[in-house]
């Protein structure tokens, strides 16, 4: 059953263009801003397990530091294979904390 978490407080988000990776247990997850629109999902590539969260957000977009590949932020599906999916999680804040759906 999908379970909600608290990742982080409201300050601690990223800013427009940018990710950060949050630890949950034995779980790393990847926040971005894009468009004002935040994303969460699992920081493991699915590639080779790069972390996303430390990738570069561009159009949308979220780049793997590894090797590139590149997925889209509301979709999760990589730009070159739309079969090839990180695996997205809802994001919800409530007052100061940012929760996910796990
Ligand atoms: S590990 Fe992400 S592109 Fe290779």
């Amino acid at each position: 059953m999908a379970e909600l978490v608290r990742i982080c407080s409201k300050a601690e988000l990223p800013w427009e263009g940018e990710a950060k990776e949050f630890e949950v247990g034995d779980r790393q997850i990847c926040v971005a801003m894009a468009n004002g629109k935040l994303s969460a999902m699992n920081n493991l590539c699915p590639h080779r397990g790069g972390p996303l969260g430390q990738g570069l957000v561009e159009q949308g977009k979220i780049v793997c530091p590894w090797h590139a590949w590149t997925f889209d932020l509301q979709t999760g599906a990589a730009v070159h294979n739309p079969d090839v999916k990180v695996t997205l999680y809802e994001l919800k804040v409530e007052g100061e904390d940012v929760l996910v759906q796990l």
